[in-house]
């Protein structure tokens, strides 16, 4: 088992912010990725954290991501929208593709919007959140370019990434809905999480770089690459290959076709639907029947090893309540890896430690 340091949020958030002014970006692009990431951690997601920011780094220097870029539009029909994100941090591409996007559904009741070439969007929740908070609705469908990390149902190597599906909807007088889950079994980030704290995955998840079945992370993590199997069997499968259609082909222009390039960026493509239920359903009676059929769903008695019944985004909200009291446990692994992406963006690691309280 590796080392455990408990940061909390304030000094952690230091220190990435000294460490994401290593890329060259804007006071603003620091905030936006640091919050975003460290939003993630915070909502559990650690997959999706402060500790992708070694794998940025990498796609920075190379080339493949890039900073201080900002979204181009390239079709704009009103309603719909088709956006360019220039390989720029998907922390800035995503949040100024869901600002336009929001305030067109707010013009025009809905807005389909085509999101291409974002370098990591990261924790796709994030976009549906911004469009919850101004009550509306959004749905999300994206795909990965990157080294294809997921096998097809039935197939024995991986041909595409772990392609997200997230929907938000707000809840009148009440917590809103957040679905946002990987069509992998799990997200690839969790199999380099297991890895990196050197422990085994439950059994299921992965096979081997000969298609066999393994509990062993390093097959998603390292060479010889094996690939995660999709949740749900063919479910999840037929979900992901509508999300690589949707999110790949359509929104980006850019579908996974090969095997992995050596290169470090990841790309993200996405198709969002946002729209403004109040324009579609009279709000009160939309609400009531929401309020009654989640309630109704909730009193559903406990099984035998769990505590209630819990609902899409509830797991995330209370992650964050805790980890703001008690602070984002990180690895010794990962905070190693996060001292190393210091050194490669000229920021120094000693200063890293400082800021952290390590
Ligand atoms: N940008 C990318 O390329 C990329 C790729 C894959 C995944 N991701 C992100 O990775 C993150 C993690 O994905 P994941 O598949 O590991 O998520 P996960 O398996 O933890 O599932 C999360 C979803 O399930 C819900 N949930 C969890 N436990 C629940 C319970 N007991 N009852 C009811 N609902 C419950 C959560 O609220 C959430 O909506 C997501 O934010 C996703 O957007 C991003």
């Amino acid at each position: 088992m590796a080392k455990i340091h408990t940061i909390r949020v304030e000094p952690l958030t230091a220190a990435i912010k000294a460490l994401v002014r290593g890329f060259g970006s804007s006071p603003r692009e620091v905030d936006l990725v640091t919050e975003n990431l460290v939003q993630a951690n915070l909502t559990g997601h650690d997959s999706h954290g402060i500790g992708m920011l070694p794998r940025y780094s990498e796609a920075y220097v190379e080339g493949g991501l890039k900073a201080n870029a900002h979204v181009k539009t390239t079709l704009d029909g009103g309603a719909m929208l088709s956006l360019d994100g220039q390989a720029g941090f998907g922390q800035v591409i995503g949040h100024e593709a869901m600002e336009m996007g929001i305030a067109r559904a707010k013009e025009y009741g809905t807005c389909i919007l085509a999101l291409g070439n974002s370098h990591h969007l990261c924790r796709i929740g994030a976009w549906a959140e911004m469009a919850v908070a101004e009550n509306l609705i959004s749905i999300h469908f994206t795909n990965v370019i990157s080294r294809p990390i997921v096998a097809p149902f039935g197939g024995g190597d991986a041909r595409f990434g772990t392609n997200p599906f997230t929907v938000g909807i707000p809840v009148p007088g009440g917590e809103p809905i957040l679905l946002d889950f990987a069509t992998s079994v799990m997200a690839q980030g969790k199999a380099r999480v297991a890895y990196n704290k050197g422990e085994q995955m439950p059994a299921g998840r992965l096979i081997d770089e000969k298609g066999h079945p393994t509990t062993d992370p390093k097959f998603a993590v390292v060479a010889p690459h094996g690939a995660i199997v999709t949740f749900g069997e063919h479910k999840g499968y037929g979900l992901a290959v509508v999300c690589e259609l949707l999110g790949g082909a359509l929104a980006a222009g850019m579908a996974c076709r090969e095997p992995a390039t050596g290169e470090k960026r990841v790309l993200n493509g996405m198709l969002t639907i946002i729209f403004d239920p109040a324009k579609l359903a009279s709000g009160a009676l939309f609400g009531s029947e929401m309020k009654a059929f989640l309630e109704w769903v909730k009193a559903s008695p406990p099984q035998p090893g769990f505590d209630r019944v819990r609902l899409a985004g509830e797991p995330e909200r209370e992650m964050r309540a805790k980890r703001m009291a008690e602070g984002i446990p990180v690895d010794e692994t990962t905070w190693g890896e996060i001292l190393t992406a210091a050194e490669r963006l000229k920021v120094s690691p000693v200063e890293i430690n400082r800021l952290a309280g390590i």
